[in-house]
């Protein structure tokens, strides 16, 4: 039921919010790092979250991989530089990997010191329609470096990249407003074709087909003569939202807010206070240093955070989920999260709860948000309260890189993060409790044992929906010999009855009444009431949930090299190699 529940609602808003998924689009940005020698790597991490996941991998419609992962098992892919997106218009240079069950891909450009990541977005949360506000280089520079004489930069604008995501020609509509230079047209994009155009003015893109939509700069100049190429995935419009959780972002000395909006919109939060349109450009915003910023809008809006080699797509409020993915991949690796402050005492890393005396509050909200220092892959999830969970990691130089974390649930559930739902069943036949055990045990691993309130108000849930009347059994009875209760939990017997819910009046008498019923009563309280065993009625079985807490996430990470054999300039002659 809960499945059926989380699949209508992905269906319906027609977007979903959750960043694992089967079909990925991306491209590699041009990467400058002030012509660092080293050549950049520009990499893929591929997790399997299921057994017998096959990936494949296709460059140029050309299919450059098909291999089988297990779950927990990360893969990481090079690329050569050549599948960088260095002109203008469009090319052949996007790449994509599908797969036959849920995985979550982690992008990652580096070179020489300087490093970004990024989650890439499944398809299912990519949109149609995307708008991007005007920012500015000249202007973040110019205010960076205090100048207000006019400077030409080498690297005068950002970029946005737009990917077709579909199998279809796509026909896209670009419309610039700018007092330079307004504009529109339309181009037609090949399937899975990316088309790359600088970022001048307010942008608004409108597709026949989903698109991915990067905004980029191929080197960010950062203090200390260096710069660092950034990329930010853009929202589409119709996930956008009206209230963000600023994080505070150590190491950035210089930080502004770009926000995007439709209309003209108040932007509130304990520092600022203004109004903002689709022509404000950014905003300066320097209140990071020591905490957190709580920041509501009238209308929704998207709003990234930047900062000298630094571009961070805020996850709206209403991005909130119950459970993240998080991958470091060096040790310096730090989650990022957001939790009301009544319920923040519940966040689990993995298996444990979080424990930390290091929780602020943030000022005009109800959440509170801590810095968690981490390596490796880990889910950190809550059992029932939205959070949000970024993940960052620091080069060299201090300056942090990274976004928001990879989406495994978007609600909450008591058990940690869901690879495969709890199910509750039942049947029309009626039979006895004896006959019902066997009957659950066959067609699911056994009755519902409602042991705690959590468990009680799942029940609940199902049978609400069922729409039936009278009395159902479930897992509890009475030994013959003490007179206990004890929870008939699969194959095994459990004496400790701590929760109950009992019907006024129940359990009746040991001699009239040894096992127990779920009560469809009109006011729906689903108390229980006892009854002889021999009645016969309908059972509640229940199966488990799988969980993606309990999965070892491997360190082991295997690595596949793209590579040009030497003396073959064309790029299609690529081999894959494998090394450890
Ligand atoms: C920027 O420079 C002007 C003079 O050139 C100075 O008055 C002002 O204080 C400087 N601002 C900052 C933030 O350094
Ligand atoms: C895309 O569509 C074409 C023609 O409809 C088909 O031949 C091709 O296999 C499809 N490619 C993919 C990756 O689905
Ligand atoms: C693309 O869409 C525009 C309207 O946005 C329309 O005028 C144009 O004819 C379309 N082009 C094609 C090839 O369908
Ligand atoms: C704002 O976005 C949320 C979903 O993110 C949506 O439910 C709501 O209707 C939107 N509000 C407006 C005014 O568009
Ligand atoms: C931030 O400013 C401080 C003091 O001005 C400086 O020591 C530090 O290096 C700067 N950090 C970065 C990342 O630029
Ligand atoms: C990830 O870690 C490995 C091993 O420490 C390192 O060689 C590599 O450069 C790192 N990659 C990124 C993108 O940080
Ligand atoms: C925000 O918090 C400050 C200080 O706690 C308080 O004075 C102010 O009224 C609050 N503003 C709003 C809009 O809640
Ligand atoms: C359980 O399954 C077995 C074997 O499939 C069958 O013989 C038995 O009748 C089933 N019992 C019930 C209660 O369905
Ligand atoms: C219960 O025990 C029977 C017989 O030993 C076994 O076949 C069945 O798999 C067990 N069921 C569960 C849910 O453990
Ligand atoms: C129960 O009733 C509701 C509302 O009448 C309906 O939407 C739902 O489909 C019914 N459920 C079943 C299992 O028949
Ligand atoms: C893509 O493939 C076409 C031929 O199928 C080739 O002409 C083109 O150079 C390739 N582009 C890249 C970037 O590999």
């Amino acid at each position: 039921m809960l499945f059926v529940l989380l699949f209508s609602s992905l269906v319906c808003q027609g977007l979903s919010v959750e960043s694992y998924g089967k079909d990925f689009i991306t491209a590699f940005p041009e990467n400058v790092a002030y012509y660092h020698p080293q050549d950049p790597s520009n990499t893929l991490q591929i997790t399997a979250l299921y057994d017998d996941t096959t990936v494949s991998i296709t460059f140029n419609h050309t299919n450059l991989f098909d291999g089988k992962l297990q779950h927990g098992q990360t893969k990481t892919v090079h690329f050569p530089k050549y599948v960088e997106l260095y002109h203008y218009a469009s090319s052949d240079n996007s790449v994509r990997v599908s797969s036959t069950k849920m995985i979550m891909v982690l992008w990652f450009s580096q070179r020489g010191n300087s490093i970004q990541s990024s989650i890439v977005k499944p398809l299912n949360s990519l949109g149609k329609r995307y708008l991007i506000s005007p920012i500015s280089y000249t202007q973040m520079m110019s205010s960076l470096y205090n100048i207000t004489t006019s400077v030409s930069w080498r690297y005068n604008s950002f970029r946005v990249i737009l990917i077709n995501a579909e199998n279809a020609t796509n026909n896209v509509s670009i419309q610039v407003s700018s007092t330079d230079n307004p504009k529109n047209y339309n181009v037609l994009l090949n399937p899975y074709e990316p088309y790359q155009f600088p970022s001048i003015g307010s942008i608004k893109v409108t597709s026949s087909n989903k698109v991915n939509v990067l905004l980029t700069h191929p080197c960010v100049e950062t203090p200390g003569c260096n710069c660092n190429m950034v990329v930010s995935p853009v929202l589409p419009q119709n996930l956008w939202g009206d209230s963000f959780v600023v994080p505070s972002v150590k190491n950035l000395n210089s930080t502004w807010l770009h926000v995007t909006s439709s209309t003209k919109v108040k932007l509130q939060g304990q520092n600022i206070k203004i109004e903002v349109s689709s022509s404000s450009g950014l905003i300066p915003f320097p209140y990071l240093q020591s905490a957190s910023q709580f920041i509501s809008a009238s209308d929704n809006v998207s709003i990234r955070l930047i900062g000298p080699g630094f571009v961070l797509e805020l996850i709206p409020k209403t991005m909130f989920a119950g459970c993240y993915l998080v991958q470091m991949n060096s040790t310096k690796g730090e989650a990022f999260i957001i939790a009301e402050t009544a319920s923040m005492g519940n966040v689990y890393v993995d298996g444990q709860l979080l424990s930390s005396k290091d929780w602020k509050s943030i000022i005009n909200s109800s959440y509170s948000s801590v810095s968690v220092s981490l390596s490796g892959t880990h889910v950190i999830w809550h059992p029932d309260s939205k959070i949000g969970v970024y993940m960052f990691e620091r080069m060299e130089n201090g300056i942090p890189y990274g976004g928001p974390a990879g989406i495994l649930n978007e609600d909450p559930d008591r058990n940690g993060c869901v690879a495969e739902p709890e199910q509750y069943k039942t049947t029309t036949a009626v039979m006895t409790w004896p006959e019902s055990n066997d009957y659950c045990l066959n067609t699911t691993q056994g009755l519902s044992t409602p042991d705690s309130a959590k468990a009680q108000q799942e029940m609940s849930k199902f049978l609400l929906n069922d729409n039936s009347s009278g009395l159902l059994w479930i897992g509890l009875r009475r030994s013959l010999l003490t007179l206990d209760w004890y929870w008939q939990i699969g194959n095994e017997s459990e004496f400790n009855v701590d929760y109950t819910n009992w019907a006024e009046g129940h359990p009746d008498k040991p001699w009239k009444a040894l096992c127990a019923s779920v009560s469809q009563d009109a006011k729906k309280t689903f108390s229980w009431k006892s009854a002889p065993c021999c009645t016969k009625m309908r059972p509640v079985c229940y199966k488990k949930g799988q969980y993606f807490s309990d999965i070892t996430f491997d360190s082991l990470n295997d690595h596949l090299y793209i590579v040009t054999p030497q003396g073959c300039n064309s790029p299609l002659c690529f081999l894959l190699q494998f090394s450890e």
